[in-house]
């Protein structure tokens, strides 16, 4: 057979193949939700003042870790008629933990306590954190739950990825979002500002010039079992420290493992450090005047010796 008959048969073929494929991959009840959703622009007020986002981006929802999901595997209680007739019956646990945890949402906690039904070990395990406590035992707002670190619950991408705001590139920022909150440092007494602290130190440092060994927060404090420091289940709790340093700092000690906590470095290293800089720049600006005086001269002599040359 030719290669020109060969691809008359097959180009046809070719092209019925990608009409009869689907196109991104949706379930049914998601692209139901969807066909007003991704159309809908703008915002609603609650009755509690909060904003809500109509809007769906379904291209961003669909390449999202949960794209294959159905919109009421989280929404358990709508339907694609919508928001009229009742949704799903929602398990007994799944109820009790939405009220539970309703303080941190604006529309549908039964759509943040769905997690559980697909992440239960990881869920009870962030409830029995300090930020969950926070929320459950103490009920107040302001510790964090899976969206305050993971960000929009419709574009989760994996953890691994740059754009996720718990990958290496973004976590210090999503967790300094309330550790720099000074509001947030002087209402639960923490010592210091650990942003700061995290930042001028040797880790910190070494994480800003791009070090890709150098810890992030949750590399010593864990990803969901968060606990205080004075917890003796912390992993920076005591001689829990030597198998968290000891992860990156092989044969870390008990000598090596108080090394480097948030304090700064003292006034000393801190002022030495100052002048060291401002040493190294009076040195090279010199050399720049030196040069530039050396220049001069030299273009001043040539003009003349021309000069002189001519006369
Ligand atoms: C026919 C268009 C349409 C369809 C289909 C639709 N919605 Fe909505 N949705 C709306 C409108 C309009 C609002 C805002 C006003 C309101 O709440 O009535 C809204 C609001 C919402 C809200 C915000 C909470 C609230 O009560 O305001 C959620 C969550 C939601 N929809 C989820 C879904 C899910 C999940 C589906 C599919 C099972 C779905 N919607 C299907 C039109 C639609
Ligand atoms: C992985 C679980 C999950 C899936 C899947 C999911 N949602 Fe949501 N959605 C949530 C959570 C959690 C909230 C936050 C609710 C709140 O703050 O009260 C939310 C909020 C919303 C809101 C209100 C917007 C806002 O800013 O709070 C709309 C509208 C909405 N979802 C529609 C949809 C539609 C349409 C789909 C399917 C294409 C979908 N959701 C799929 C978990 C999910
Ligand atoms: C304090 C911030 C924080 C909170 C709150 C949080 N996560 Fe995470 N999560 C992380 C970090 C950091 C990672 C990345 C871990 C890694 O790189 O291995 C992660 C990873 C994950 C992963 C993928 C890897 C794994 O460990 O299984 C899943 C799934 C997950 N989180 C679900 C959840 C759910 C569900 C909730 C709410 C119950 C939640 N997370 C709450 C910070 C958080
Ligand atoms: C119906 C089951 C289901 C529900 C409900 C669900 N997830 Fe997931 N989730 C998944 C699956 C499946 C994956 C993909 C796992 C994979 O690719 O390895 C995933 C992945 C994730 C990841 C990314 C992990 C990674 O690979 O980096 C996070 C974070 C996450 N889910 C958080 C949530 C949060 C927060 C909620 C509630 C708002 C939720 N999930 C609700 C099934 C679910
Ligand atoms: C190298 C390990 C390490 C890294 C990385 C790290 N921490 Fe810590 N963190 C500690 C230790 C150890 C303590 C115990 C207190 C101390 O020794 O200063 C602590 C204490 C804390 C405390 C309690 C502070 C107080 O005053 O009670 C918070 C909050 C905290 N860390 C948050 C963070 C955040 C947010 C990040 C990321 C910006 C981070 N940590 C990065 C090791 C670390
Ligand atoms: C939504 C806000 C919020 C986010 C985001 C958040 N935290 Fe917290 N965190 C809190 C609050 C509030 C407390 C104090 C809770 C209490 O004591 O009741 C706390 C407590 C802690 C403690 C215990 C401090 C002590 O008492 O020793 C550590 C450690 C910690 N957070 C680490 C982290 C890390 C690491 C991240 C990011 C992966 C993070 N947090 C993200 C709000 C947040
Ligand atoms: C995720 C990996 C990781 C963890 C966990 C970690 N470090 Fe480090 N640490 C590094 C890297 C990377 C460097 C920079 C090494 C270099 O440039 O040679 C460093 C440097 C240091 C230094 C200064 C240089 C040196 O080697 O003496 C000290 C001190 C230190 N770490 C102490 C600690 C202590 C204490 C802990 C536990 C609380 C800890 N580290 C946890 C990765 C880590």
């Amino acid at each position: 057979m030719s290669n020109t008959r060969f691809w008359i048969i097959v180009a046809p073929l070719l092209f019925l193949t990608f009409l009869v494929l689907p196109g991104p991959g949706f379930c049914q009840e998601s692209a139901n939700c969807l066909l007003c959703h991704s159309a809908m622009k703008g915002r609603i007020k609650t009755a509690s003042n909060a904003l809500v986002e109509l809007n769906i981006n379904a291209d961003k929802f669909g390449a999202s870790k949960h794209g294959s999901l159905s919109c009421t595997d989280c929404h358990m209680r709508f339907s694609d008629n919508p928001h009229a007739s009742p949704g799903s019956d929602v398990p007994q646990s799944v109820l009790a933990l939405s009220l539970n945890i309703s303080p941190k949402f604006k529309v549908d906690p039964v759509a943040g306590a769905a997690c559980i039904t697909c992440h239960e070990k990881t869920y009870k395990m962030v409830l029995g954190s300090v930020h969950g406590k926070n929320i459950v035992e103490e009920h107040q707002s302001d510790g964090a739950l899976c969206l305050d670190c993971h960000g929009s619950p419709h574009y989760i991408t994996s953890v691994k990825d740059d754009s996720s705001p718990i990958g290496r590139k973004h976590q210090i920022e999503t967790c300094g979002k309330c550790h720099g909150d000074t509001r947030i440092i002087e209402k639960y007494k923490l010592e210091e500002n650990v942003m700061e602290s995290f930042g001028e130190s040797f880790h910190g440092r070494k994480l800003s010039l791009g070090h890709t060994r150098a810890p992030v927060c949750a590399s010593c404090h864990s990803s969901h079992d968060i606990r205080s420091k004075n917890d003796p289940d912390s992993p920076i709790f005591g001689k829990n420290k030597l198998v968290t340093c000891g992860k990156c700092h092989k044969g870390a000690n008990e000598k090596f493992v108080p090394a480097i906590s948030h304090k700064r470095p003292g006034p000393i290293p801190h002022y030495g450090e100052k002048l060291l800089i401002i040493l190294t720049i009076g040195v090279f600006a010199f050399i720049v005047i030196h040069v530039l005086i050396e220049a001069f001269s030299d273009i001043r002599d040539a003009i003349f010796r021309k000069k002189e040359e001519e006369e």
